[in-house]
């Protein structure tokens, strides 16, 4: 991206944050959850409803891989991340994939960003495609924002280069449909796009009972939520914003709703969100586009100073702006949260270390072959 196309981005994303933040006041209420106990009850026939779709061609696969990971400090794609002594994060993904669908293959799409997307295609071909077949494998990049500083102007990260950022996970879609395939979906006959992280290395996907459910209870859009340990927990819920599926992260639910409970005792908001998410494509091939509102973050964003040396800072130093996909959830007003069990789904790589971190990861894993008896 040149400076002067930074400029012009930068005065659009400024313009779409400020509406956003003018609406920001929202209205939070409790969503219905299909909860862990009812799911189990009818997973056979849900399973055997979303293996039918998929067997019929109906899913396609969406990798959300155009993250920095900054936290993990790793320097590659974070899914190339050794996890364990041989096996790469996004090893692990195509190892739960085929846990869940043997040897049928979907449509497979690879969301990666200018920052990674060489390397993210070159690991994939090194790792000879993980033992997919590569004709179903579909990269494209994601859009890249500008960043500034607190006076709202451009940050550079070299000389007459702007520093950027990938736009947020919310960008996929309008991606996706830029890079053409959009039409791919429709030609094929994609009815469901199973959307999910690259950090998640327990995550289920493509998982027939998941989509069945979905199926089944005639919704147009689902994710798996995993119940928080306790109210506290920094873990964004499931929730209605303003009559409007949506989540509301921890630290805008006050302590009060989070510890607030229902009649039968649950907690209200306890449906913490993973980022694996199903969406009906007619819905976002004919409603997702240009309107999505654009967050403004503070961050810490590494800049040219005046002597022409790069300045790493310590505190955050301006904005990045992010389109997020819970501000998708809005066109789905049939919206399914389905209570996975945490331990068989839910290992987040975040961090190095603590929570959510590799040393969790890794333990998970290893508590998943056990349980295997591997
Ligand atoms: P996170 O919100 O954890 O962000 O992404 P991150 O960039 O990976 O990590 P940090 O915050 O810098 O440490 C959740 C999922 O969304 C994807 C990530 O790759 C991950 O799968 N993502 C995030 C994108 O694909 N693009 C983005 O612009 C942001």
């Amino acid at each position: 991206m040149t400076t002067a196309e930074a400029e012009k981005k930068l005065s659009e994303y400024l313009r779409l944050s400020d509406d956003n933040t003018a609406c920001e006041k929202s209205d939070i209420s409790p969503i219905k959850t299909l909860r862990l106990k009812d799911y189990a009850k009818k997973y056979d026939e849900y399973r055997a409803a979303g293996l039918k779709s998929i067997k019929r061609g109906e899913l396609a696969l969406l990798l959300l891989a155009g993250g920095m990971g900054t936290r993990l400090g790793f320097s590659g794609p974070k899914g190339t991340y050794p996890i364990e002594e041989d096996k790469s994060i996004f090893g692990c993904l195509f190892d739960n994939l085929r846990r869940d669908i043997g040897d049928i293959k979907v449509p497979f799409f690879v969301m990666t960003s200018d920052k990674n997307d060489q390397a993210t295609r070159a690991f994939f071909k090194e790792k000879n495609y993980f033992g997919y077949d590569p004709k179903l494998i579909y990269f494209f990049k994601q859009e890249m924002a500008p960043a500034c500083d607190f006076d709202e102007k451009l940050l550079l990260e070299g000389k007459d280069v702007p520093a950027t950022s990938p736009n947020g996970n919310g960008g996929f879609f309008t991606s996706l449909v830029k890079a053409g395939y959009g039409e791919i979906l429709k030609r094929c006959g994609v009815k469901w796009l199973n959307v999910f992280g690259v950090d998640n290395v327990l995550a289920k996907i493509a998982d027939p009972a998941f989509l069945g459910a979905v199926i089944e209870e005639h919704k147009s859009a689902a994710v798996k939520a995993v119940l928080k340990k306790d109210p506290s927990e920094n873990v964004g819920v499931v929730c209605e914003k303003n009559g409007h599926p949506s989540i509301v992260e921890y630290f805008e639910l006050g302590d009060e709703q989070a510890h607030e409970r229902g009649e039968d005792g649950e907690l209200l908001y306890s449906a913490g969100v993973t980022v694996n998410y199903l969406f009906d494509t007619s819905i976002l091939l004919n409603t997702v586009g240009q309107d999505m509102p654009v967050h403004k973050v503070k961050k810490k964003i590494p800049y040219i100073g005046e002597d022409g040396r790069l300045v790493k800072p310590e505190e955050p130093n301006g904005y990045k702006f992010e389109i997020l996909i819970t501000d998708i959830l809005k066109f789905f007003p049939d919206f399914l949260p389905v209570e996975v069990k945490r331990e068989d789904e839910f290992a987040p790589v975040k961090n190095l270390h603590g929570t959510d971190s590799v040393d969790s990861a890794r333990k998970l894993l290893e508590a998943r072959r056990n349980a295997d008896g591997d």
